[in-house]
Order: structure tokens, then C-alpha cells, then sequence
């Protein structure tokens, strides 16, 4: 008598990574709870860099890291680092930004990034997805760099493109030392910088800007960051009485700052369709009502994709305040608080997260960035790009500043299949992934598109 066939097991069909979602729910109460940390009140928080608010923002999403059982690492300069290991040893594929905000931060500036990318980590531990590549996610210290100058400190000292020592030695505008604030909220971390660098770098931000909105696209594919110029002026007159002072006798800082704020809105329109210029703080000494004041210091920040624009875009400013100095027998000096030429992503980064975003349906087009990100310095060690997703009227900087949640999930779902492309899919379940996926930057087709 012939054996009894045993009905073999009907082959499982391939796991097919590309089926992978995200819990928007999840994360959209996640952005909720962090955003409710330096809460003011008005729909926005401020979280300013190693400030107490900074901190709990820090234990909350640290918290959140270490229930999901991934390894976390605290480096010299607070940047922390979540990763779930993969099949393979060595770099992991790495996503992130910051959860350090302006005073009129909003919800999603920086938190969506960290946020999503957690959320990514969660969906694979849920449906057990072995990636050959481990997957870190990371927050990086003072990207805003409104609190400490440069804006990217943290992810630029991670690079190796400044020192800790450097770093630490940063004063505040409210005067405090970077690294002692860094040890009075507790993370100045053991794990050295530079830190590994990644196998790539794929950062989830909102545009913080009109055109995905305007243009009623739902995906934008990073091509570059425009270039960063930032400086402080401090402008030194001679104060006097306001009534007695004669207009031919005085040297008014102030007057001569103001001229100066003009001009920078002025050469914009002089040096392509991307300059920008803004004077947004601004401190007067000794700021009374019926003094002719002593001293002005006020702040630039010029941003353009053309590094040559922007650089005549600063010759042109100092050559004006060299003109306003003369004519109101002022004094000034000038110091750099941030400089960083425009930085393209890696193409194949670009081009993959435009198919992607594609085969999951969303409208996208390719565009430049106009705020610096922490993205732009992973650029220089390894390949990196971004993804966008629309900001309700342009509006960011702003406790309004808002992303529809199916926005904020659809950012979330390109960046999980974005992150699995590069890294790789070994199995799901246990179930192994067929042959249509090749993990190296080559976007996966279907076996049906070979
Ligand atoms: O200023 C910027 O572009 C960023 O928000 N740090
Ligand atoms: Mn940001
Ligand atoms: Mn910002």
C-alpha cells in the first residue's frame, strides 16, 4: 500500500513587504501627546534646545524607544539613537530629525520625523519583519539653533563637521553654556561622536512651505537644502536725550539697523527666485522711550539654492552697512552665527523615494528645501534624502502650523517603505520575501515588472 500523502503545506505565498502600513492613529496620538510638552496654550509648544521642556520631551520619546525594546545610545552632545537590529551586522539604515522647537513651534516641525520613524519601527515589531539592514531612529540636539548657534548642531557634531568641545562652548542668547545645560537636563550621553555612520539617511519633515499644498501634491521628493547664511550685527551709536539731540547730531543705532533690516528685504529681489532674507531678532540698548539709543544688535539670516547668489547676496548687505555706517557715524561688527552652502541628496534616493510614494498612490513632485534639516548634514558621510508632506497654508514657525492626518500617515507609509527598500526584507512572520525585491536602492518591482 502507497504511503498516505500527506497534503504538504500549500505554499505560503511570498511575504510581500510592499502590503506594510502604518498605524496613523498611533502616531497621530504620539505627535498629540509630545506636542503637549512645552504646550503654550495656543495649538503650538515650545521646546526651545536643553531647556526643562526639552528635556520631557526627551524622557517621553526616549520612554517610547525603550518599550519598544530597542537599543538606545545617549551620545557626547545628547543626540539619541534608537536601533532594531537586522539579519546583518554593521551600520544600520538610519531616519530621524529633532524634537527641539522655536518659541512659536507648532506640532509636526521635527517631531513628525522622529515620530514616524518610530512608528515604522513598531509596524515591523508587529508583523515580525526581519530587515537585512537594522533600522535606527534618532532625534538630534539643538537643530533649530535658535536657542545655540548653528541651527543642526547636534546632527553636524554627529558627522564630525564641528567638535563636542567646540559644541559645548556655544553660549545661549540668554547667555547659558551649551555643555553645562547639557548636563543639567541629563544628556550629555558616554557614546562618542562622530557617530557610525549610516548605511543611508532618510528624514520625514513637513515642507514648511506652500507649493505641495498649492499644487495639490501629497509627497514631495527632496532634491537639496538651499544654502544657510546666518549672522549677528551689532550696531554701536552714542546715546542721548531724544528731545535735545539735534537729527544732524546723532548717531542713532537703531535708525541705522532699521535701514539695514530694509535692505535685506530689499536685495531679494536681486538675487533669484529663492533669496530670502529675514531680520527676526532684534535687542536695543538701553530700549527707552526718550533715549537716543547706544547699541542695536539684530540678527540675518540669508538663505538661497544658488550658492553664488548667495554669496553676492552677502557681499551686497556689507557693503550697504559699510554705506549706513558712514552716513550715521556708526560702528559695526558683524559676527557668523551659521554658514552652510546648499547640499544636494543622492539621487538614487531622490529618484526611489518619487517611486515610491508612486506605487503607493500619492501624488509627488521633486523640490528643493528651503528650512534647513538634519538630513542635510547626513549628506556628507552618507547617502541621504527626505520626504515632505504638505503644510497647511505654507504656515510653519507657528503654533497654526498644521498637516492633514491622512498627509501625516501617507509621509509615514512612504517613509516605512522608503527605509525597507534600502534596507532590505528577509521575511515576514517567518514567511520569506520573494524574489522581487532587491534591498539595494533599487526600488522594488513586482516579479509581474521584471
Ligand atoms: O532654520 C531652519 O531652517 C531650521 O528650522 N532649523
Ligand atoms: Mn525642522
Ligand atoms: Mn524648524
Amino acid at each position: 500500500m502507497s504511503a498516505p500523502i500527506t497534503p504538504t503545506r500549500a505554499a505560503e505565498p511570498d511575504a510581500d513587504p510592499r502590503t506594510l502600513r502604518v498605524e496613523g492613529e498611533r502616531l497621530l496620538h504620539r505627535l498629540h501627546e509630545l506636542g503637549a510638552v512645552g504646550g503654550t496654550g495656543d495649538g503650538g509648544c515650545c521646546r526651545l534646545a536643553l531647556t526643562e521642556a526639552d528635556r520631557y520631551g526627551r524622557d517621553l520619546v526616549s520612554t517610547w524607544m525603550r518599550d519598544l525594546g530597542l537599543e538606545v545610545t545617549v551620545d557626547a552632545i545628547g543626540n539619541v539613537v534608537a536601533t532594531r537590529p537586522g539579519r546583518r551586522p554593521g551600520p544600520p539604515v538610519m531616519t530621524g530629525s529633532h524634537i527641539d522647537t522655536v518659541r512659536t513651534g507648532g506640532l509636526y516641525d521635527g517631531n513628525l520625523g522622529v515620530l514616524a520613524g518610530l512608528e515604522v519601527i513598531e509596524t515591523l515589531i508587529e508583523h515580525d519583519v526581519e530587515t537585512d539592514y537594522g533600522i535606527a531612529v534618532a532625534f538630534f540636539t539643538d537643530e533649530e539653533g535658535s536657542r545655540f548657534a548653528p541651527d543642526m548642531l547636534g546632527s553636524l557634531v554627529y558627522v564630525g563637521g564641528m567638535s563636542v568641545e567646540e559644541a559645548r562652548d556655544v553660549v545661549a542668547i540668554d547667555g547659558a553654556r551649551l555643555g553645562d545645560e547639557l548636563e543639567a537636563i541629563g544628556y550629555a550621553g558616554p557614546t562618542p561622536c562622530p557617530g557610525v555612520v549610516p548605511a543611508a539617511f532618510v528624514e520625514l519633515h513637513v515642507e514648511q512651505g506652500p507649493v505641495l499644498e498649492q499644487e495639490g501634491h501629497t509627497i514631495g521628493a527632496v532634491t537639496e537644502v538651499q544654502g544657510i547664511a546666518w549672522y549677528e550685527v551689532t550696531v554701536t551709536g552714542q546715546s542721548n536725550h531724544a528731545g535735545t539731540t539735534p537729527i544732524a547730531h546723532r548717531h542713532d543705532p537703531l535708525y541705522a539697523a532699521s535701514r539695514i533690516a530694509v535692505h535685506v528685504r530689499e536685495l531679494c529681489s536681486k538675487y533669484g527666485s529663492h533669496q530670502v532674507g529675514t531680520v527676526g531678532k532684534i535687542d536695543v540698548h538701553p530700549n527707552l522711550v526718550n533715549v537716543v539709543p547706544a547699541r542695536a544688535t539684530f540678527t540675518v539670516d540669508l538663505r538661497n539654492t544658488d550658492a553664488g547668489a548667495l554669496r553676492l547676496a552677502e557681499v551686497d548687505l556689507w557693503r550697504f552697512c559699510d554705506h549706513v555706517a558712514a552716513a550715521e557715524r556708526v560702528h559695526i561688527d558683524v559676527r557668523r552665527l551659521a554658514r552652510f552652502d546648499p547640499v544636494p541628496f543622492h539621487p538614487h534616493v531622490v529618484e526611489w523615494v518619487e517611486a515610491t510614494a508612486t506605487d503607493l498612490g500619492h501624488s509627488v513632485r521633486q523640490l528643493p528645501s528651503g528650512a534647513g534639516h538634519d538630513a542635510q548634514m547626513f549628506a556628507r558621510v552618507c547617502p541621504a534624502g527626505m520626504i515632505f508632506v504638505p503644510s497647511a497654508g505654507g504656515v510653519s514657525h507657528n503654533p497654526a502650523e498644521h498637516t492633514e492626518p491622512a498627509d501625516l500617515t501617507a509621509g509615514a507609509d512612504t517613509l516605512l517603505q522608503t527605509l525597507l527598500g534600502i534596507a532590505g526584507v528577509v521575511s515576514i512572520g517567518g514567511v520569506p520575501v520573494g524574489p522581487g525585491w532587491d534591498p539595494v536602492l533599487d526600488h522594488p518591482r513586482a516579479p509581474e515588472e521584471q
